[in-house]
């Protein structure tokens, strides 16, 4: 959180209060932090320049198309998995050359749009979608451009929803099945092989099970090349952890860019990465004001105007958020357990639990590490409009995403007719 500090007893992001955005922008909102942005960036670029490598931003972590231009401006490459995400890119300035469409449920039209884009690589994850694929691009009189994504079978040691590379999930393809796919693929006229990938899963804070899952691609390229299959590129997938609590210890990108120089040291294919999380998790808050405070016994509650329809991580998987008051004014007030809640119809509508703090009614809160998977998983539930987000570059403050009206929730809805004459 370098780029939010606190100055004169109020939280700022880079050279801006947080006080100033919410009385200008109202609350809930997202800030983010340019620079922070930038450093994160840089952090990967620096570790892999050595390296001939292609960093591919995971757009679901965060899509809004500031953040995607600032990552294209840079020269990252974007990972896609759906055509709306392929649309947002381009629509953000991002190079379809440099695009790698994951997913296990690719439809024929987001192939057809991704064809027509000449992005970089399908990364397959089944017979069924090769089959597909080749067909589409017969279709369209095109040679589609792919990998295998392998599912290794290691255990990556973060939460079950957030695992992907274990037999048991609907990840990739067995690593035992990978070449006489390979094998088929080359048969096919439509479709050019040019790599293969992995994505084991995410907020994964040990370099151990990349090693074993990156070396058992590397197993496989052995037995491929023999066969006269040479590929152009290794994807190696996202999935790095950032800091939410102290006691979370993500690796350095440098001793991760490490292990991969170690492991694909003696080959000669290009290396891609697929971060998110660790490239906007830190650079982003979600302001929120306390509404009212309600202690009590077992529990106190403070009822925020932030709800877990605009901040979903905490009920969906019980995750830590850090919660920062963005003005302190009295030191010697006495501190309670808080629960800090939403107005939402729900029990898991919580930001964060058993939290020791002084808190006062109309008081601005931070839920700190929120730029990744935080807007990109809102939701207008109970009737609530998505909220707008801000980036902020030194002293300047852009809005980069309107809140949305209630009008706009309910616009493209219809009321059917008493009569039956117009239905279809
Ligand atoms: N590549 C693929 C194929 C992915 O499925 C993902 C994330 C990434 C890259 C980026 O992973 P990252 O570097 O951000 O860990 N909503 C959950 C996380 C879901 C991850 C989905 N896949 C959360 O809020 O923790």
């Amino acid at each position: 959180m370098i780029f939010f500090t606190m100055r004169q007893n109020v939280l700022h992001v880079e050279n801006v209060s947080l006080v100033d955005i919410a009385q200008r922008y109202g609350t809930p909102c997202y800030v983010y932090s340019r620079a922070a942005l930038r450093f994160a960036a840089q952090e990967f670029q620096d570790a892999f320049h050595a390296q001939n490598t292609l960093i591919c931003y995971s757009v679901k972590v965060n899509s809004n198309i500031a953040i995607l231009n600032e990552f294209a401006r840079l020269g990252f490459g974007f990972d896609i998995v759906s055509g709306g995400e392929l649309a947002r890119v381009l629509a953000a300035g991002g190079d379809a050359r440099k695009v790698v469409f994951s997913g296990v449920g690719k439809t024929v039209e987001e192939m057809e749009a991704a064809l027509n884009a000449g992005i970089k690589c399908f990364n397959l994850e089944s017979a069924a979608e090769m089959e597909a694929l080749a067909t589409t691009a017969q279709r369209l009189g095109k040679q589609a451009p792919i990998s295998f994504r392998i599912n290794p079978d290691v255990d990556p040691k973060t939460h079950p929803y957030i695992s992907t590379g274990l037999r048991e999930n609907k990840f990739g393809i067995p690593l035992k099945d990978a070449h006489p796919l390979y094998r088929r693929a080359r048969q096919m006229s439509s479709l050019r092989v040019v790599g293969i990938d992995m994505h084991i899963g995410s907020q994964i804070t040990d370099i151990a099970p990349y090693r074993e899952a990156a070396q058992k691609l590397v197993t496989l390229l052995d037995v491929l090349e023999k066969d006269g299959i040479a590929l152009e590129h290794v994807d190696i997938g996202g999935g790095l952890g950032v800091r939410y609590r102290d006691d979370d210890h993500p690796p350095a990108i440098a001793d991760f860019a490490a292990m991969c120089r170690e492991i694909f040291s003696e080959r000669h294919e290009q290396l891609i990465l697929e971060p998110g999380r660790r490239l906007v998790a830190e650079a982003g808050i979600l302001l929120t004001q306390i509404l009212y405070l309600k202690p009590g016994e077992p529990r106190s509650f403070a009822i925020v105007d932030g709800a877990m329809n605009d901040l979903f991580r905490p009920a969906l998987y019980q995750a830590w958020h850090p919660v920062h008051q963005v003005t302190i004014t009295n030191v010697s007030d006495q501190t309670r357990l808080w629960n800090i809640v939403g107005p939402i119809c729900e029990s898991a509508d919580f930001l964060a639990q058993d939290r020791q703090l002084a808190l006062r009614q109309g008081e601005l809160l931070a839920i700190g590490v929120a730029g990744a998977y935080g807007m990109a998983m809102s939701s207008n539930y109970n009737s609530r409009p998505r909220v707008c987000e801000v980036m902020v570059d030194n002293n300047q403050i852009f809005e980069i995403r309107k809140r949305e009206t209630v009008a706009s929730l309910f616009s493209e809805e219809r009321i059917p007719s008493d009569k039956n004459q117009n239905a279809c």
